[in-house]
C-alpha cells in the first residue's frame, strides 16, 4: 500500500502523521519506507535525530523531493509491504506526483474554516489525478483536535462538500505528539499508555481496512 500525506498548508501535521503510521505499519515486521517527499527534510531530520541517540530503527527513511516520483514509487514498492509519503508544503508539481504515486491519500486538516477552505485546492488535485489513476482513494483526517470541543464534529460537515470522506478517527491537540518531532521519539515510545499512543493504533487501523 502506497499513502501520501499531502496539505499544502504547513503545520498540519503531515509529517507527524507519516511518522507515526509508518511505525504502526511496520508492526509485525512488516517493511516500511518512508519518503520524505518534502524540500525541508524534516523527516530525514527525525530520523538522523533518532539515529545519533541510538534509538531503534523502525522503518527507512529516505528523502526524494522530485518531480518524479510518481515513475520512481513503484519500484521502492516492490521491496517494501507499505509506502508512506511524508508531503510538502505548497501546491507544486511534487505534491501531483505523490498524489498520482498513491493508493491512499490522506489530507491533514486542523478543525479551523480556514484549514477546511484551503484543502480544497488539494481536492482539485485529487480530481485531477484520478482522470489519470481512477483508484486512488482519499480522506481528510482531523488533526489537532482540541480535547472536548465540539469543533472537531463541526468540521465534518464543510468538509463532507468536498466529496471525500472524513476518517473517523481524529487526533486531538496532545503535548506528546509536540515532544516527538523535537526529540526523533514516537508517541508510544514516549508514553506507551498515552492517549495520543492510542490514536495512532487506531489510526492506522482504519487506514489498513481504507486499503489492505
Ligand atoms: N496532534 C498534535 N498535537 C500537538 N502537536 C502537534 C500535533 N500534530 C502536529 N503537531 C506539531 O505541530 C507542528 C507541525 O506539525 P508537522 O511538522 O507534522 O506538520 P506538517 O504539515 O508536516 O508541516 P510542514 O508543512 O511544515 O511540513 C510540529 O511541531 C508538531 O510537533
Ligand atoms: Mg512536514
Amino acid at each position: 500500500m502506497i499513502i501520501a500525506f499531502v496539505n499544502q498548508k504547513g503545520g498540519v501535521g503531515k509529517t507527524t502523521l507519516a511518522l507515526h503510521i509508518a511505525s504502526e505499519l511496520a508492526k509485525g515486521g512488516k517493511r516500511v519506507t518512508l519518503i520524505d517527499a518534502d524540500p525541508q527534510g524534516s523527516a530525514l531530520d527525525w530520523s538522523q535525530l533518532r539515529h545519533h541517540c541510538d534509538y531503534p530503527r523502525r522503518f527507512s527513511v529516505i528523502g526524494l523531493p522530485r518531480e518524479t516520483l510518481h515513475l520512481e514509487v513503484p519500484d521502492i514498492a516492490r521491496s517494501s509491504d507499505h509506502v508512506v509519503i511524508d508531503g510538502p508544503p505548497r501546491v507544486t508539481a511534487l505534491t501531483r506526483s505523490a498524489i498520482l504515486a498513491s493508493d491512499l491519500v490522506l489530507i491533514p486538516v486542523q478543525p479551523s474554516a480556514f484549514d477546511v477552505w484551503a484543502s480544497e485546492e488539494i481536492v482539485d488535485l485529487v480530481k485531477e489525478a484520478r482522470m489519470f489513476k481512477p483508484t486512488i482513494r482519499a480522506g481528510f483526517v482531523a488533526n489537532r483536535v482540541v480535547v472536548g470541543t465540539i469543533i472537531g464534529r463541526a468540521l465534518r460537515a464543510p468538509l463532507r462538500r468536498l466529496d471525500i470522506a472524513t476518517l473517523d478517527t481524529e487526533v486531538c491537540q496532545r503535548v506528546v505528539f509536540a515532544e516527538c518531532s523535537s526529540s526523533g521519539r514516537l508517541a508510544n515510545e514516549l508514553d506507551k499508555n498515552s492517549l495520543a499512543a492510542r490514536e495512532m493504533v487506531l489510526l492506522a487501523e482504519e487506514i489498513r481496512e481504507l486499503a489492505p
